[in-house]
């Protein structure tokens, strides 16, 4: 495959600052020659800014314009990469999927294929601007792309994500508004209790499948907090209880196998809460796993 390294130093979707300095630890963390070493060819394309914007005062919003500018960036450097490759997007915080999943949107439009969101997280990130308490604006990524309301100012969605196309796997922290605003939808919600009775296998393979049925277009968002943070601290939002490095390597071989991952953000990586790199080493780990490492061959699973 064609990689490319897209930086998206974004680091206003919260109020602690650390993520700007994301895309740096992932280039000396080693990821442009993991997925050399792989057999693939990869550009690091260097890092994205925002669009311009003016910065106001907002009772609530975090850097309300800023996000604005960085979404309309993203998506254009997504739908853009989508055209060339297989981008992968080193955040950051999961802001920069505003602009990301939008772009993968475009493009999949223009393509004439579905778009799939896979969404490794212990949040939901479906708030709206309206509905978030922390005004913190990576809290509310999926709440855009499916086309839910409040999102004034920010580049049009132009036909929503549909629930059907959407799983998020690994939760453990949603709060009230997201969890009443997602419960009866047809969104893929699998939370740490439903990983620990099932394995994290089940659910996923369901999701792939359902991509495969419909040769969908699949952009996936890793959130550190998705791990636990005894392996992954360097993040801002830690939640215990999270995956574990073998659930997190298993998701990733079983993307690979599937062939279908056609985009793909790691996102939430905070350098300066990290210990000697350890954390952005296994994102990088757990980046090449799904770009093809692997311990033994095995026959590939038909989706
Ligand atoms: N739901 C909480 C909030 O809105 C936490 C969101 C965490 N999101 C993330 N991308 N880490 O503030
Ligand atoms: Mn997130
Ligand atoms: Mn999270
Ligand atoms: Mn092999």
């Amino acid at each position: 495959r064609h990689c490319i390294l897209v930086g998206a130093p974004m680091d206003c979707g919260k109020k602690r600052k650390g993520c700007l300095m994301g895309p740096d630890a992932f280039r000396t963390a080693g990821l442009p020659e993991a997925l050399r070493d792989l057999g693939h060819s990869v550009t690091d394309q260097g890092n994205v800014s925002p669009a311009p914007f003016t910065p106001k005062e907002h009772p609530k919003l975090v850097a309300l314009e800023e996000t604005i500018g960085w979404t309309t960036s993203l998506a254009d450097a997504a739908e853009t990469a989508l055209r060339d490759g297989m981008p992968i997007f080193m955040g950051g915080d999961h802001a920069l999927s505003l602009g990301t999943v939008l772009g993968a949107m475009r493009h999949a439009q223009k393509v004439e294929r579905p778009l799939f969101v896979l969404w490794l997280d212990a949040h939901t990130d479906f708030h709206t601007p309206d509905s978030t308490d922390s005004g913190n604006l990576h809290g509310t990524p999926l709440g855009y792309v499916t086309g839910r309301p409040g999102f004034d100012g920010f580049p049009t969605i132009g036909t929503p994500l549909p629930h059907d196309n959407l799983a998020i796997i690994g939760l453990r922290s949603v709060d009230r508004a997201e969890r009443e605003a997602l419960q009866g939808t047809n969104v893929t919600y699998v939370d740490m209790r439903q990983i620990d009775e099932t394995g994290i296998a089940q659910p996923l393979s369901e999701f792939l499948e359902r991509v495969a049925a419909e040769d969908g277009m699949l952009h996936v968002s890793l959130d550190v907090d998705f791990l636990d943070p005894a392996v992954a601290p360097a993040v801002g939002t830690t939640v215990p209880g999270g995956a574990t490095v073998r659930e997190a390597h298993l998701v990733m071989e079983m993307l690979h196998d599937s062939g279908l991952m056609t985009s793909l953000d790691l996102v939430e990586l905070n350098p300066f809460l990290d210990e000697r790199g350890r954390t952005a080493s296994l994102m990088v780990d757990l980046a090449a796993s799904a770009m093809g490492r692997h311990i033994f061959d095995r026959p590939t699973r038909a989706y």
